[in-house]
């Protein structure tokens, strides 16, 4: 089968860990017939300086029109604000309609502490519709936000926490062991206190489990109040397997997660809709490498086997996530940021070596 990936590199070592991307996908064994077609696309704050576009119109009805999925690598967003420039992936999730932002937080089996988890954080509403305003009272100034949950959006998230979960548990049968023998789902909320937003958000996700307990059944549902999350998630994160979250909680939880890991270069992601995905790597362009030959290609390459999956192909995901463990177990061939002394190339060819 034929698919077409859109390339989107961005800004900095966007630009050197996208072809990692792209030569994983390329050197996968053809046993899992598949073919790959790639299209090199713009966006990014260079493109916004050249152009005074930050997120060409072509780019998005290229990935609309003839893209199956697509990877991006990375933005620099200036530090003051620039008139006219504003976020492209920002913008790119609202446009293609990627609802869902998911962040795997895994270990290496016998190296740093165990974790397998997954926050799969609602990327739509809650604080983030940015509905502020500010008035006086009494001659001080009071300021107001709204935290928008609604039952359509927190149904969505819900649905898919749980397909992942279940995906999950079908990539963890193909690809061997886990820290889990099961899958289990924790919803976060502060229902305690926010009884009817998070309240809302809470009784719409169990109801999605409820409504369909044939497929659902065997996954565990849990549910914890996020501060005490916050707090289980560092003491032992080995009990979460998917946790699913309103878009702040799940903003704060996914960075304080990825510190259970070390290096920002193994840390992916995707943003899902209901038709399509685009892989990222959660770091950013870190100009303080940039064009050293150095960046750590590892949170791509997942990215990419995320990407595979969402798209439906389990096994070559499988068979990607599997080739990076048993890198970073090795621990011989690695970047510096893991502290080794290998280039991004080198990584990418032990990488693929193992596929
Ligand atoms: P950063 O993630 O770019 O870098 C933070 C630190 O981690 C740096 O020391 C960097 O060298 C290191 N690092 C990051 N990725 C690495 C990799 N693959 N291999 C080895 N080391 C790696 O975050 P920073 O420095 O705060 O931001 C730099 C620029 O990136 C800013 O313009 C920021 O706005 C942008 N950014 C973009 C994001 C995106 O595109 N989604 C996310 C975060 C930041
Ligand atoms: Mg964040």
């Amino acid at each position: 089968k034929k698919l077409t990936i859109g390339l989107i590199p961005g800004d900095g070592i966007g630009r050197e860990v996208i072809p990692a991307g792209k030569q994983v996908l390329q050197a996968l064994p053809s046993q899992f017939g598949l073919n790959f077609e790639f299209v090199d696309l713009n966006a990014g704050f260079d493109y916004f300086k050249k152009t005074g576009t930050a997120l060409p119109e072509e780019t998005v009805q290229i990935l609309k029109q003839s893209c199956d999925g697509a990877l991006f690598g990375a933005v620099s967003s200036p530090t003051t604000k620039v008139a006219g420039y504003s976020s492209p992936i920002v913008a790119l999730r609202k446009k293609m309609g990627l609802y869902a932002n998911v962040r795997p937080v895994k270990w290496v089996e016998g190296v740093g502490r165990p974790v397998d988890m997954v926050i799969v954080r609602e990327n739509t509403e809650d604080l983030y519709i940015k509905e502020e305003r500010i008035f006086e009272k009494d001659g001080q100034k009071v300021a107001e936000a709204i935290k928008r949950i609604s039952e359509n959006a927190s149904k969505k998230i819900g649905k898919i926490a749980l397909e992942i979960a279940l995906k999950r548990q079908k990539v963890r049968e193909l690809g061997g062991s886990s820290l889990h023998t099961s899958p289990s789902i924790t919803v976060v909320h502060k229902s305690n206190v926010l009884s009817v937003s998070d309240g809302l958000f809470r009784e719409t996700v169990k109801g999605v489990y409820q409504s369909d307990l044939a497929r659902y059944g065997s996954i565990e549902y849990k549910e914890q109040i996020v501060d005490s999350m916050v707090y289980k998630m560092f003491r032992q994160p080995e009990e979460f397997d998917v946790v699913v979250a309103p878009n702040l909680y799940g903003d704060i939880l996914s960075d304080g997660a990825a510190a259970l890991v070390g290096s920002l270069g193994v840390v992916s992601s995707a943003n899902v809709g209901d038709d399509f995905v685009i892989g990222e790597p959660t770091h950013g362009s870190a100009p303080d490498i940039e064009g050293k030959g150095i960046s750590n290609p590892v949170a791509t390459i997942r990215s990419t086997a995320m990407m595979l999956e969402f798209m439906g192909y389990q096994e070559p995901a499988a068979k990607i996530y599997a080739a990076v463990d048993a890198n970073l177990k090795e621990n011989k061939v690695v970047t510096p940021d893991l502290g080794g002394n290998s280039t991004t190339q080198e990584v990418v060819e032990d990488i693929i070596k193992r596929l």
